[in-house]
């Protein structure tokens, strides 16, 4: 009788096993808009990557200086100000890397959303906006956004 527990424990090591074998990678939940969000508020919540390469954390620093104001901490957007960049729209078949250069050089004529243009953003080199580019990309991935 008491041989029998080993045995179905060791039958039931085996079966959790192979759930976790057979299971699908797990896709990030991607970002969960906020319900009714006031002025200033962020408009997604997303999950953060566990890591940042050293490019992605310079362009952090970067995003936090001059993008925040508008595209709020961890591109999660601003009511009232800019939209999020951890967005399916900004995925990188829609908005290639080139586009944020672009929008930080030229600015940006508001046509996706209500908040109105994106003036041209100063003080940033092309390889500033590469980091930030590296960094909101990072911040997307890890919301299954690519
Ligand atoms: C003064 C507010 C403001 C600041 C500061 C700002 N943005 Fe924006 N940005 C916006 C708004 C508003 C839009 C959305 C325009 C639309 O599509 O309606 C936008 C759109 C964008 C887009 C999408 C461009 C496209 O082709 O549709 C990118 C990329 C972007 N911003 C990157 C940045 C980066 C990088 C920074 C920092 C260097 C930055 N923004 C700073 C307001 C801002």
């Amino acid at each position: 009788m008491n041989k029998l527990i080993p045995a179905a424990l060791a039958a039931a090591a085996v079966a959790i096993g192979a759930f976790y074998m057979t299971r699908p990678p797990q896709t990030p939940a991607g970002p969960v808009e906020t319900a009714s969000p006031g002025m200033g508020d962020p408009l997604v919540s997303i999950a953060l990557p566990d890591s940042l390469s050293a490019e992605a954390a310079l362009g952090q620093r970067a995003f936090e200086a001059t993008c925040a104001a508008c595209h709020g901490v961890n591109a999660t957007g601003k009511m009232g100000f800019g939209p999020p960049l951890v967005h399916k729209i900004y995925e990188p078949s829609h908005h290639a890397d080139i586009a944020f250069q672009m929008a930080v050089q030229n600015g940006v004529r508001a046509h996706h959303w209500r908040f109105g243009d994106m003036p041209p953003q100063e003080g940033l080199t092309p390889a500033d906006v590469a980091n930030v580019v590296a960094y909101v990309r990072a911040l997307q991935r890890a919301n299954g956004i690519e």
